[in-house]
């Protein structure tokens, strides 16, 4: 096996993101170590996916973005739009929680995976098998065939798992995914979280992982943060947040997952 690359640890600090008069953000500090995986959680509409959209450069436009965001020693707050584009792919790869609009509808989804590989310098004919290899790690049946699909001929989880492995072809720094299960059945969700665990372990690359689902964030972080109106209001071991959560927004979340399961039970 091929020593994994030195990779990049993402550090943010006191990250604001302000559209209008709205504090969508409110000094978001945190850690992704390269190797390690880092849950988020909060309520709907406490940030999560917007913090997600800040680390790539994506924030919609008008909106305002301040503090500090580093990858390795690079400062990505104020860099040049081409600039971050360029790193966007190999240093932050993304999966959106909106698989469907996340791909390009006019183009097959194989040329779609086959495009980060060749941007790394695989041959057409190596990136052709790396995508099909990389489909099939995600649990895509024939993938052969499925890679020749446009996007609309794909269910919603199949687009979801393309929507990984294209994430996963750039081989980033950091891969943000943003509840990238939710349109997947329990059983190809725990293939995926077992990915995403060898992407961390194997190639050494850090995962920052947003989820609303405490079974998952048990099974795929080490360590979360809980973010409530913008803010980080809690950060430490999963273990420790789903047993002993100290602020009321995860205390919240932790009742409202006992109060399904025991539901689920009844
Ligand atoms: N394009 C936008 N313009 C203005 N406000 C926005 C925009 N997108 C999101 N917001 C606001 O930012 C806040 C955070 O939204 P965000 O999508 O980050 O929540 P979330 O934690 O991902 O929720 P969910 O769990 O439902 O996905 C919400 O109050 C939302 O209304
Ligand atoms: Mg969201």
């Amino acid at each position: 096996m091929t020593a994994p690359a030195p990779r990049r640890d993402l550090r943010v600090r006191d990250l604001r993101v302000q559209i209008g008069d709205r504090r969508i953000l409110d000094g978001v500090s945190l850690d992704v170590p390269s190797g390690e995986r880092l849950g988020v959680i909060g309520a709907s509409g406490s940030g999560k996916s917007m913090l997600a959209l800040a680390l790539l450069g994506l924030t919609p436009s008008g909106a305002e973005v301040r503090g500090s965001i580093r990858l390795g020693a690079t400062e990505l707050v104020g860099q040049p739009d081409r600039e971050r584009a360029r790193s966007r792919g190999s240093g932050l790869g993304i999966v959106f929680q909106e698989p469907g609009t996340a791909l390009d509808p006019l183009r097959r989804v194989g040329a779609q995976i086959v495009e980060p590989l060749r941007r790394s310098g695989a041959s057409r004919t190596d990136a052709r098998a790396g995508a099909i290899r990389l489909a099939a790690s995600v649990g895509l049946p024939e993938p052969g065939r499925l890679l020749r699909q446009y996007p609309h001929q794909l269910s919603g989880g199949q687009r979801q798992r393309i929507c990984i492995a294209i994430a996963l072809a750039g081989d980033p720094d950091v891969i943000v995914a943003d509840e990238p299960t939710t349109a997947l059945d329990v059983t190809t969700q725990a293939r995926i979280l077992e990915r995403f665990q060898t992407a961390t372990a194997e190639r050494g690359q850090g995962l920052l992982f947003v989820t609303h689902d405490l079974a998952v964030l048990a099974q795929v972080a080490d360590t979360a943060v809980v973010l409530d109106r913008g803010q980080v209001v809690e950060t430490g071991p999963v273990t420790r947040l789903l047993t002993a959560p100290q602020h009321r927004a995860t205390a919240a979340l932790v009742e409202a997952a006992r109060a399904t399961a025991r539901m689920v039970r009844t």
